[in-house]
């Protein structure tokens, strides 16, 4: 089927757009330099429109942009309504929504809330203002223990390692869950609350449909005294919820708040919630009262298998139901080592070693079969696409990009490296710049060079080489993304009897999925093939000869 025929559609104002969207998720530092200084830009997304559309997407999540130090890949943010003038300007953001928007494409941004960056002008007011001071209350400021005051107020520990707690010389120390750099809100305070609103409305005003909110479980906190120490907090039941510090009910309170502003817009606004909490806690960010939408990142720790991913798809349409939204699948993210290369490790058998392959945590060793993670990617994605829900796509999973894993120490930028100190290798393997050509400057990224090095193969994963093999997973993306478009009516899935290690499922009007997890090739009843991820044959009596790591799609009347 000839797919690369793409309609333009002028965004709606369907309220339900996010639904079934595919968002593509965009780290604008690392997606396209027009400017040549070695950092992705606004510019260089807009130049990159044609090839958004053409890939079949409905809208972008565009990770931060605001002006930042970068102490955590932006994460860390100095002023929520601005743009780093590395990366462009507020009319060039203009120019960005407008582009997007004639393509028919929607844009999600990044809101920050659990933290600004210490360089925010709230924070260098609170540091400037005395102990007690107003200015301080709108972050978490405790007194030192001991009697010099030099030791932390508790033990806790931060989310990228070291201390949660930083000194500021005066005796106090400011709480940041993850790094220094990063000081966390107070949200019991009205001026936090108004602050986050002025932002949310900023975006909304300036067209932005939708927002993706980082941590969205950790920004209420239970600071009563005694405050706990980290064993405590680590003995608390995670799928209870109300943590002393994490997933506490009345975060919600918050998101009901946004929620009023979001539907003040026409279409509403959306929200989806990043927020790692189990799945039972989860679907509480997607009522339509709070975000709306959370991520589901079972996926990203399950193995290439039937009975995993069968369980982890049945589990998570039950909750999104229950909770009056659509589940969302994601196999890849800035945060994560990329599913090629995930699915190119041998199989995890337990839940610590499972996490190592998702993060390769010190054992950089683990030795990859690349077209394995090419052959399972094709697969997964194909799956995912079949289903119910959002899906969510990570920049250069189309070209089946691998992690980059040799990055010398002296080239790392993820504070996770220096601060564990150098036990997790962090996170910049899957944020090395995107190769558009096969050759030149830093393979098209921009005209002088990129701030993470590209390994020398980079340029056989570019789009111009993929856009020259008819077969490559490029291609695969596009047109399972233009079928999708024309196949998808409706949210149901229905589960057919499958052989072992298949996973077979229907949906609205005969569009059949089937993939095969396991390695041996398999017989199961045909029909019309309409798209696979590997060749398939046709076997005796109508039947399909699929082979291992395969899916197809078929129609079935
Ligand atoms: C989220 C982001 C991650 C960031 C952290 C702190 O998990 O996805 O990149 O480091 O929050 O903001």
């Amino acid at each position: 089927m000839q797919t690369d025929d793409v309609t333009s559609t002028q965004p709606t104002s369907d309220p339900n757009w996010w639904r079934q969207a595919v968002v593509y998720q965009i780290y604008p530092r690392s997606f396209a330099d027009a400017n040549g200084d070695g950092i992705g830009d606004l510019a260089g997304i807009i130049s990159r429109v044609p090839y958004l559309r053409q890939l079949g997407i409905d809208a972008i999540w565009l990770s931060p942009f605001y002006p930042s130090a970068l102490a955590d890949g932006g994460y860390d943010v100095d002023d929520y309504r601005d743009v780093d003038p590395r990366i462009g300007t507020l009319a060039e953001f203009d120019h960005l929504v407008t582009a997007l928007h004639e393509a028919g494409l929607r844009l999600i941004v990044d809101i920050v809330p659990n933290h600004s960056s210490n360089r925010h002008v709230l924070f260098q007011e609170a540091l400037a203002s005395p102990k007690g001071s107003p200015a301080r209350d709108r972050y978490i400021f405790r007194d030192g223990l001991g009697p010099d005051q030099s030791e932390p107020p508790t033990d806790w520990v931060a989310a990228f390692g070291g201390s949660a707690w930083e000194p500021v010389g005066d005796g106090q120390f400011y709480l940041h869950m993850f790094a220094p750099e990063q000081p966390d809100w107070n949200w019991a305070h009205p001026d936090v609350h108004a602050e986050f609103l002025e932002t949310l409305r900023f975006w909304s005003d300036r067209g932005v449909d939708g927002f993706r909110i980082d941590v969205a479980n950790f920004l209420t906190k239970d600071l009563s005294e005694p405050l706990p120490t980290q064993a405590e907090l680590d003995a608390h039941p995670r799928h209870l919820g109300n943590g002393r510090i994490d997933d506490r009910d009345e975060v919600h309170e918050i998101y009901a708040e946004w929620r009023e502003l979001f539907n003040q817009y026409d279409p509403p606004r959306v929200a989806v919630a990043e927020a790692w909490t189990p799945a039972n806690r989860r679907v509480r960010y997607a009522r339509p009262d709070s975000l709306g939408q959370a991520f589901n990142f079972d996926l990203l720790r399950a193995n290439f298998d039937a009975d995993e991913f069968r369980q982890i798809i049945a589990e998570n349409l039950a909750l999104a139901a229950e909770a009056g939204s659509s589940t969302t699948w994601v196999l890849s993210n800035h945060d994560v080592v990329r599913h090629a290369t995930r699915y190119a490790l041998p199989d995890a058998p337990d839940t610590q070693d499972r996490d190592r392959r998702w993060l390769l945590q010190g054992d950089v060793d683990l030795v990859e079969d690349r077209p394995r993670g090419l052959r399972r990617s094709r697969a997964a994605t194909m799956t995912l696409l079949a289903l119910p829900g959002s899906t969510y796509l990570y920049q250069g999973e189309e070209l089946g990009l691998p992690e980059v894993r040799d990055i010398a120490p002296d080239q790392r930028q993820d504070p996770t490296f220096f601060r564990s100190p150098g036990v997790d290798v962090g996170r910049d393997g899957c944020r090395v710049p995107i190769p558009w050509t096969r050759e030149g400057s830093s393979f098209g990224f921009g005209s002088n060079g990129a701030h993470l090095p590209q390994p020398p193969e980079f340029g056989q994963y570019s789009v111009e080489a993929a856009e020259a093999k008819p077969d490559s997973i490029l291609h695969l993306y596009r047109s399972a993304l233009a079928l999708r478009r024309q196949l998808e009516s409706g949210e149901e899935l229905s589960w057919l009897e499958a052989p072992a290690h298949v996973l077979m499922f229907a949906r609205p009007g005969g569009w059949v999925n089937v993939t095969n997890f396991g390695v041996d090739e398999v017989e199961v009843d045909g029909g019309e093939i309409l798209l696979a991820s590997q060749p398939v044959t046709l076997g005796e009596a109508g039947k399909l000869r699929l082979p291992g790591e395969t899916t197809v799609w078929l129609r079935c009347r």
